[in-house]
């Protein structure tokens, strides 16, 4: 689904590189500079390992956890057409967790390594998801504002300066953007329906719209990791450009289809060719980050859950690895 870096408030600072030979990094900053990308093999300062493999495993972990929400409402798809389409978008979102965790595995951590972090609580994922999914409505919001704010974040990390990562973004992107249009055209639906499904499409937006914008991660005066991450290419817009990017696209989205955005300072500026808008909850963006979302705990024991029951399809992909290893070695 997606990510930006979560770490805000009471994290420590980007690493800088200082006991790193200067001429390797003086190279290393030249490439990126130059809009190279930098490989797997490449060498690469410390700091910037650490970044992204916080920032993509972060990433990987979302798509797998936004799985959640969605999956809930597979079996109870208003008709076939429906199942279809939430049915390949959720399979989509596994898809995007695996390229993500392959592309973190990629700078020398582990899979189980990442895992592990995910389960214990120590490794973050997108806010988002640990709000809960009450109606039909909810999975057309979730595309629409959801997907669309991930579309955001992920269309200049196509162009982010490690090339596994950018390169996992190209397909990904392509797929969001279907997950993107789905979600609107179900909430175009809906807003169009009867007196009580445009009420239930309303109190979507409602419920939704707030979450949304805390997904692009705290305000750049809050966001200490933003500067090298600019600097490294890593990130190629700040979390505010990209909240007000997604603000000034929405909102006519919304007035299209007769829908009110739930923000009283909501304001077109004319000066600046943008939109005013209120302030997010920031104290709720941190109690969610910090673990209080109202599903947390739910999400946690279901991909708990998930990894236990999947224990003995591990085994077994094991067992026949090592049997056919053994086989080849005997026939050599
Ligand atoms: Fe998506
Ligand atoms: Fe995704």
């Amino acid at each position: 689904m997606y990510t930006t870096d979560l770490s805000g408030k009471g994290k420590a600072k980007a690493e800088t590189a200082t006991a790193e030979d200067p001429a390797l990094l003086a190279a290393f900053e030249a490439r990126v500079a130059n809009d190279e990308f930098i490989e797997p093999k490449d060498w690469m300062p410390e700091a910037y390992r650490k970044t992204l493999v916080r920032q993509i495993s972060q990433h990987a972990h979302s798509e797998i956890v936004g799985m959640l929400p969605e999956g809930n409402w597979i079996t109870r798809a208003p008709n076939l057409r429906r199942k279809a389409i939430l049915l390949a978008k959720v399979q989509d979102e596994g898809g995007h967790g695996l390229y993500l965790y392959s592309a973190a595995e990629t700078l020398g951590t582990s899979r189980d390594e990442m895992i592990e972090a995910l389960h214990s609580g120590r490794a973050k994922y997108s806010t988002i998801f640990n709000y809960p999914t009450l109606t039909w409505a909810d999975i057309g919001a979730i595309g629409w504002l959801v997907d669309g704010a991930a579309i955001m974040n992920q269309v200049p990390l196509q162009r982010t300066s490690y090339g596994p990562y950018a390169r996992a973004m190209v397909r990904v992107c392509k797929e969001e953007s279907f997950h993107q249009r789905q979600g609107y055209e179900l909430m175009m639906a809906m807003a169009a329906g009867t007196t009580g499904q445009k009420r239930m499409a309303q109190d979507a937006l409602n419920r939704w719209w707030w979450p949304s914008l805390m997904m692009f991660g705290p305000p750049d005066d809050k966001s200490p990791n933003t500067e090298q991450s600019m600097r490294w290419r890593i990130k190629r817009d700040t979390n505010d450009e990209l909240r007000q990017k997604f603000v000034d696209i929405t909102v006519p989205q919304a007035e299209a289809i007769g829908l009110t955005v739930p923000d009283p300072a909501l304001k077109w500026n004319e000066e600046r060719g943008a939109y005013d808008f209120g302030e997010v909850d920031w104290e709720e963006f941190y109690a969610v980050v910090k673990g209080e979302g109202p599903v947390a705990k739910e999400r946690m024991q279901a991909r708990q859950k998930a990894w236990d029951d999947g224990a003995w399809v591990r085994e077994a992909a094991r067992a026949h690895a090592d049997k056919r290893a053994a086989a080849k070695i005997a026939a050599e």
